[in-house]
C-alpha cells in the first residue's frame, strides 16, 4: 500500500562501513522535514583501533553480529506501527558490510511484504539536515540549496534546486578531506578518526600562542584555490603537513607544534571550503541557504568559519547555514530513512536492489 496523502513510515538500515544502524523515520506530505522514531547506531570503531585501520573483513563480521540486535532494537517500541518501506544504503561503501544491509532489508522486505527504496550513501548525507530536531524554532533549508558533503571518503560540492535536481558542482581530486585529517592526525600518532583529535589540539591555539610562536609559524598549501573550477585537492596538504613537522621537530617543542600544525590544517581546509563556497554563491546567487553534512561537519572550527564568513558579507546576509546535529554528521540510519522519505517514488521490489559501488 503506498500512501500518497498519509504519513509515510520508512525503516532505514545502514551499514556501509564500520557503523551498524537503524532507523524508523516518519514523513507527512505536508512538512519539509522528517520525525525520528526510533535511531540505533552499534560501532566497530574500537574493534580497528588494534589494526590502526578498517579491515574489511572484520568490518562486515561486525556488521553480520550487530545487524539484527540493532533492528530489534530500533523496532522494539513500534511493533505496532504500519510500516511503508524498507531503506537501505547500496553503496558506496565496503563490499562485505553493504551485503549485510542489503540482504536484511531484502529478507526483512520478503517477510512484511513491503518495498525497498535502494539510497546511495553520499546522497543521503545532506539528508541529516531534513530532520526535525528538539528545538522549538528550526529553520528549514530553502531552495536553491549549496550543499558541502565532507566525510572520511568523499569531499562533494552540490546544487540542490530541489530534492529532485541535485546538480554536483565538484568534488576532490584526491583524498577526501576526512581522509586528510586522519592522514595528518596518524603522523601526530593519533588513531582514526583523526578529525576529532585534530580538532581538540587546534582548540589550545589562540592569538596569544601564535604570537609566541611568531618567528616559528607554519603554513600549509591551499591546494587549487586559484583554479576556476569547484575541484577540490587535499593530498598535497598532507604531504606538506609531513614534512612540516618533520622539519620543525627539530626547533618546535613537540606538543606546540602539534598545536601548531593541527590550527594550520583546520584553517587550510576551511579556507578551501569558503573559497569554493563563495565561488559558488557568485556563480548561483539565487541560492538561499547552505547545508553541510558528513562526519567533518561535527569540527566546530569549520562551522564558525563559514558563520563569520556569512555573518560579515552584506550581500549573504540572506542565506541560512545548516549543520547537522553532532549524531547525524557521522554515519547513522536516519539520513538513509530520510532521503528515502523525499524520493519514495524510488521504491521497488526486494529483487530489484543490488549492491551499488559507485
Ligand atoms: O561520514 P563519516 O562518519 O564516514 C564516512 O562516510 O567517511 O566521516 C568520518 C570522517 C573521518 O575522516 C573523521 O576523521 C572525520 O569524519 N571527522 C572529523 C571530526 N569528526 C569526525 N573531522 C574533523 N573534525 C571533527 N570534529
Ligand atoms: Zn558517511
Amino acid at each position: 500500500m503506498s500512501p500518497t496523502n498519509d504519513l509515510i513510515s520508512i525503516l532505514a538500515i545502514e551499514s556501509s562501513c564500520d557503523e551498524t544502524a537503524c532507523a524508523i523515520v516518519q514523513k507527512s506530505p505536508d512538512t519539509s522535514l522528517v520525525k525520528v522514531t526510533s535511531s540505533i547506531t552499534a560501532t566497530s570503531l574500537a574493534k580497528h583501533k588494534a589494526t590502526q585501520g578498517i579491515v574489511p573483513e572484520v568490518a562486515a563480521r561486525e556488521q553480520l553480529k550487530y545487524i539484527l540486535p540493532v533492528i530489534e532494537d530500533a523496532i522494539k517500541e513500534h511493533k505496532t506501527l504500519k510500516l511503508d518501506a524498507i531503506a537501505v544504503t547500496t553503496g558506496p561503501g565496503l563490499v562485505g558490510s553493504l551485503l549485510v544491509g542489503i540482504e536484511t532489508a531484502r529478507a526483512l522486505a520478503v517477510a512484511w511484504q513491503l518495498p525497498v527504496i535502494p539510497v546511495n550513501h553520499v546522497q543521503a548525507h545532506p539528508y541529516a539536515n531534513f530532520v526535525k530536531q528538539q528545538a522549538d524554532e528550526q529553520q528549514e533549508p530553502d531552495f536553491p540549496i549549496l550543499s558541502w558533503v565532507i566525510s572520511g571518503g568523499h569531499t562533494d560540492l552540490y546544487l540542490m534546486n530541489s530534492h529532485q535536481d541535485i546538480q554536483k558542482l565538484g568534488s576532490t581530486v584526491d583524498d577526501a578531506a576526512g581522509e586528510c585529517f586522519d592522514k595528518c592526525a596518524r603522523v601526530l600518532g593519533f588513531d582514526y578518526p583523526g578529525g576529532p583529535f585534530i580538532e581538540k589540539l587546534a582548540q589550545e591555539c589562540n592569538n596569544d600562542f601564535l604570537t609566541a610562536f611568531k618567528g616559528e609559524s607554519v603554513h600549509l598549501p591551499r591546494p587549487l584555490l586559484h583554479e576556476k573550477t569547484f575541484d577540490m585537492s587535499f593530498s598535497g596538504l598532507k604531504t606538506a603537513f609531513l614534512r612540516a613537522y618533520t622539519e620543525k621537530n627539530k626547533t618546535v617543542d613537540a606538543k606546540d607544534l602539534k598545536v601548531l600544525l593541527a590550527h594550520e590544517l583546520q584553517e587550510a581546509i576551511g579556507d578551501i571550503m569558503i573559497k569554493r563556497t563563495e565561488q559558488a554563491l557568485k556563480e548561483f546567487p539565487t541560492i538561499r541557504s547552505i547545508i553541510v553534512s558528513g562526519g567533518v561537519a561535527a569540527n566546530k572550527r569549520l562551522k564558525q568559519k563559514l558563520e563569520e564568513k556569512l555573518l560579515n558579507t552584506e550581500s549573504y546576509q540572506h542565506i541560512s547555514l545548516h549543520f547537522p546535529p553532532l549524531s547525524l554528521c557521522t554515519d547513522n540510519a536516519v539520513m538513509i530513512g530520510a532521503y528515502a522519505a523525499f524520493h519514495f517514488d524510488q521504491k521497488t521490489s526486494w529483487d530489484n536492489v543490488r549492491l551499488m559501488l559507485r
